[in-house]
């Protein structure tokens, strides 16, 4: 099964998600797959830059639900976690090509990489709170952060979905381009590093990130716990059931 594809190119390590037949969820072997990519670019002195992509139409549709139900991530070594450090800890740019959905984790990692091309096709959410869970990837500090809190809880709270041109404006991402364009727009993006000296952007990037760094961390840990403990909870087991069902859920009980 070949769910994460990785290859290197004129200095850019690219990641591809390729699960389309499940809307590129993605499980904790997917996860650990991509975090040991990142940690193979970080230690390749060919790599400049580090891209993630998806398939046509999809980029991911987030945690993959059914991994999610019979192996919740127990702890801070957890494949998932290890993806989220390793993204967060990557001292090379990361540029990512959305190729289209991107649900959940999907959206939140946008917010951990540099540079984001969107295409028109793409449709972002952070559906946590409907399937009973709440914010991860520190989404609940930086989101607020970039749109204020009332535009944060329309996304957060109601989980409301949004296309490319909102991400644009809310500065999540860089620009939208038409489908087919996406991903050789965020390459060209990706190789202009290699023209740059490695060392003033690693140091550029690492100051640009360093103010939010431990505050980030801190709070990943918090929602961390509370969304482990919210994935045991009967909310998020009637969400799940019912994702699975094609049902509606029924939270009126609650
Ligand atoms: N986890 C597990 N399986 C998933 C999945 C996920 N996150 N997202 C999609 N799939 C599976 C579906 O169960 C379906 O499987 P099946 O063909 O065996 O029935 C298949 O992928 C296709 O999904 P489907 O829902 O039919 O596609 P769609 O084009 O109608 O909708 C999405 C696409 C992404 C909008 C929709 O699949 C979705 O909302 N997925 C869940 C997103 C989510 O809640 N993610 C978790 C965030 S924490």
């Amino acid at each position: 099964m070949d769910t994460i594809r990785t290859a290197t190119l004129n200095g850019v390590a690219t990641i591809e998600i390729a699960r389309p037949e499940k809307k590129n969820a993605l499980t904790q072997a997917m996860y650990q797959a991509m975090a040991d990519a990142i940690h193979a670019a970080v230690a390749d002195p060919s790599v400049r830059a580090v891209l993630i992509t998806g398939q046509p139409g999809i980029f991911t549709s987030g945690n993959d639900l059914e991994d999610f139900m019979q192996r919740p991530p127990q702890s801070g070594d957890s494949p998932v976690a290890r993806f989220m450090r390793a993204l967060l800890d990557c001292e090379k740019p990361v540029v990512a090509a959305v190729t289209g959905g991107a649900v959940g984790i999907g959206t939140t990692m946008l917010l951990h990489c540099d540079l984001v091309y969107v295409s028109d096709e793409a449709r972002l959410a952070m559906p946590f709170v409907s399937l009973g869970l709440v914010p991860e990837y520190a989404s609940s500090l930086v989101l607020p952060q970039l749109l204020g809190h009332v535009k944060a809880a329309e996304k957060l709270m109601l989980g409301e979905p949004f296309n490319g041109a909102d991400a644009v404006d809310c500065g999540i991402a860089n620009a939208v381009l038409p489908a087919g364009e996406v991903v050789n727009h965020a390459r060209r993006m990706a190789e202009r590093f290699n023209g740059l000296p490695p060392g003033a952007v690693r140091d550029t990037k690492r100051l640009m990130r360093a103010a939010n760094k431990a505050q980030i961390q801190q709070v990943m840990a918090s929602e961390g716990e509370i969304f482990s403990s919210r994935l045991r909870s009967p909310e998020a087991i009637e969400a799940f059931q019912a994702f699975f069902q094609k049902r509606k859920p029924d939270f009126s009980k609650f």
